[in-house]
Order: structure tokens, then sequence, then C-alpha cells
């Protein structure tokens, strides 16, 4: 029997709060609360508690952050990647070309706006094959949408001239991925548009749920506006039917404080991740992912591929270590696939990843000796 969907799943919270070196940091993350208390207070005194003041400034701010003409707040990064589709022209019946090495809101929004993942293998960094997107473009397909995964931006430059030779949307799923840059260029406007996440464990983020969309094209940027608030144009006139997806106030001045400290936050997770490439360099049984000098990485997680991957991953976890994967099941063999006919062995590069991959901590408050620890444990563990 299918089990019932739950709220409050402690287990998430505190199965890990024991270990010393943690994925999670919200509580020294937001240890200056009270200097965003302050502006929620002028939030309740102002009462402008949607579309308000903070969601302008942070529009501003984020589209400025990733050279974009426009950004719009939204209230998921999911949401940021349906309105985006919809926004493209994106509906019943079309196929929209992606990874199967993903979180599963990147096949939610397609799949709720009623068209029809098509799945292509990753290669080598993770990431969509651009080599393998042309065999499954077919007349039906109208967008490509690839997930700059972990914060890598994925070969923007094979995957654009594809799309431009089939006159294909592209929207980047850049959840994992602000500030990140492909040939100098930022993620959001490598693509027509991308979808950003403001979700807890993400890069910038907030009190909860919150996501922002950015794109250079104006006509998506003003579609979205509109069907982010009920279709209206004012109070008393609506254009088109549509969704409540906006950007809370409070959750806005959540994002506007850390857009403060954000680029010691993409810094200092650039930093680590170079101390535990250095760390693992040459250790047998652990192989990074390429990394590329037109690709500047901003290390939403930090996966790595390695041999006998369960015992290492226990292993570290009674070393006091939080590893963690990021995913055991590819998108093509979870149950809700079940009806487009895929099945194992159709992605060979995406199965053995979600067999091997791991993921360390190494977010703004992870320290060096702390990677310093990570690599000598993960060395004991082969020697
Ligand atoms: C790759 C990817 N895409 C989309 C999302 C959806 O973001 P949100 O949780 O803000 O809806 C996530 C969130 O975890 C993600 O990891």
């Amino acid at each position: 029997m299918q089990k019932t969907a739950t709220n409050f799943l402690p287990d998430q919270y505190e199965s890990t709060q024991k270990l010393g070196i943690n994925h999670n940091y919200l509580p020294e993350q937001f240890a200056d609360m009270d200097a965003i208390l302050a502006k929620v207070r002028e939030v309740v005194v102002q009462g402008d508690f949607t579309l308000g003041r903070a969601v302008d400034r942070v529009e501003e701010r984020y589209a400025a952050l990733q050279g974009a003409k426009h950004a719009v707040g939204v209230n998921s990064g999911t949401d940021a990647l349906r309105l985006a589709l919809i926004a493209c022209g994106i509906k019943q019946g079309d196929e929209v070309i992606t990874t199967p090495y993903t979180f599963y809101a990147t096949i939610g929004a397609i799949v709720t706006v009623g068209a029809r993942p098509v799945f292509v293998d990753i290669g080598d960094d993770y990431n969509i094959d651009p080599s393998k997107i042309e065999a499954a473009i077919t007349p039906k397909t109208k967008a490509i949408l690839p997930v700059h995964w972990s914060g890598r931006p994925c070969l923007m430059d094979q995957i654009m001239a594809i799309a431009k030779k089939h006159n294909l949307k592209v929207v980047e799923d850049a959840c994992h991925a602000v500030q990140a840059t492909f040939d100098g260029k930022f993620t959001g406007t490598l693509g027509d548009v991308a979808g950003f996440s403001f979700h807890p464990l993400k890069n910038l983020n907030v009190w909860g749920d919150g996501g922002i969309l950015v794109t250079n094209n104006a006509e998506i940027a003003d579609k979205v506006r509109l069907i982010r608030n009920h279709g209206l144009i004012d109070r008393d006139h609506c254009a088109e039917f549509s969704f409540n997806s906006r950007l809370d106030t409070v959750q806005a001045v959540v994002a506007d404080h850390l857009l403060n400290k954000l680029d010691n936050i993409t810094a200092t997770r650039i930093r680590n991740a170079h101390a535990l490439d250095a760390g693992l360099a040459g250790v047998r049984g652990v192989k990074p992912p390429p990394r590329d000098p037109r690709i500047k990485e901003v290390f939403h997680l930090y996966c790595i591929e390695v041999e006998r991957r369960d015992e290492l991953q226990k292993f570290l976890i009674s070393r006091g270590i939080d590893a963690k994967v990021h995913y055991p099941i590819p998108m093509h063999l979870q149950p809700a696939a079940k009806d487009w006919g895929y099945k194992v062995g159709d992605f060979p590069r995406a199965e053995r990843l979600c067999g091997n991959v791991l993921s360390l901590p190494v977010h703004e408050f992870i320290r060096p000796d702390q990677t310093a620890e990570m690599a000598a444990r993960i060395k004991e563990f082969y020697a």
C-alpha cells in the first residue's frame, strides 16, 4: 500500500545533528537572525506582505548578480521551472529533453505543465551529455531542460547550438547554480530562462520556500509576472486565470539579507571543494568529476564517485562525517516514471553514478581542518 505523505520529518532534521561534520548548517547560518527579524518587523509595520518592497529589491539585486535583464520572484525553485516552461509555450503533449540524474522537482515541473520528459544520459561531468541530445529529438520536442547539477554548469555551448538548430527553448535548472558561470557567462543568461531555488539548504536560502527566475527575454519575464499572481493586470482585471506563486515578502527579506553574504558563501564553498580535490587526489577508489577551466562551479554539493560507496558512507558516518547520497535512484527508474516504458540499462552512466555517488559537506561553515579530516578518513578507508 502507498505510504501517506506526512509533514514534519524529525529524522530529516535531527538524525545527523550529532555528527561533527554536518551537511546541515542552518542554526549557524542564522546566528545573526536579529538583524533579519528587525527587517521582518518593518514588513509587519508596513503591511506589504505580498509582492512587497523586499521582493522588488531582491529581484533587482538578483538580476544584477546574474548579469541578466530580468528576475522574477516566485514561491519555489520548482515553480520557477514550471512557470518558465509555461512562459516558453510548453504545453500538454510536448516533449522536454532532460537528464535522469536530478532531483524530482525537475521532472515534476515538466510533468505538471502536461509535457513528457524525455531522458538523455549524462556525461563524465554528471550533467546531460550534449552528444546524445539530437538522437532524442522528435517532432514533439519543444525544449531542453539541462540541470547544472551541484552548481556545475552544463556544456551550454553545445546545448545552445543544438537548440538553435532545432528551434528549441532552453530552460536551465539552476537551482544549485547561483553565481556559476560557463565561458564567463552566468547561469540564467546561457539559455532562454533559468529557475533558482531558495530552499533552506541551497547556497542562497530563505526560511522556508522561495525561488526566482532569471531571463534576458522581456516577454518571458512579463508572462511570469502575470501568471505568478493570478493572471492579474491590476486588482480588478484578470488577463488569464492562473496560479498564486508569489515570492513571500518575508522570505524576500531573508534572501535580501543573505545576498550580502553570497560572495563569501560562494568563495568558501569553492575553497573547501578545492581543498577536498587536493586532499583526495590520487586516492585509489575515489574519482571526482573532471574540472573544466571554462566553468566556475559553485559547489552546492561536493559529489564524487567512489568504490564500495555504501560501506564508505557507513564508515564516514561512524567517524562523525555526514556523507550523503544525492540520489540513489535515477528518475527513469522511479515508481512515478513507470508509464514511460524506461528500464534498467537505458541510461547506464546515470545508473552507475546513482550507485557510486557520495556527497561530502562543503558549505561555508566547513573549516580547513574539517576538509583535511574528511580526506584523511577516506584515505584511511581505502588504505
Ligand atoms: C536540481 C533541483 N531542481 C529543482 C529543485 C526545486 O527547488 P525547490 O525545492 O525550491 O522547489 C531542487 C530542489 O531541491 C533541485 O535540487
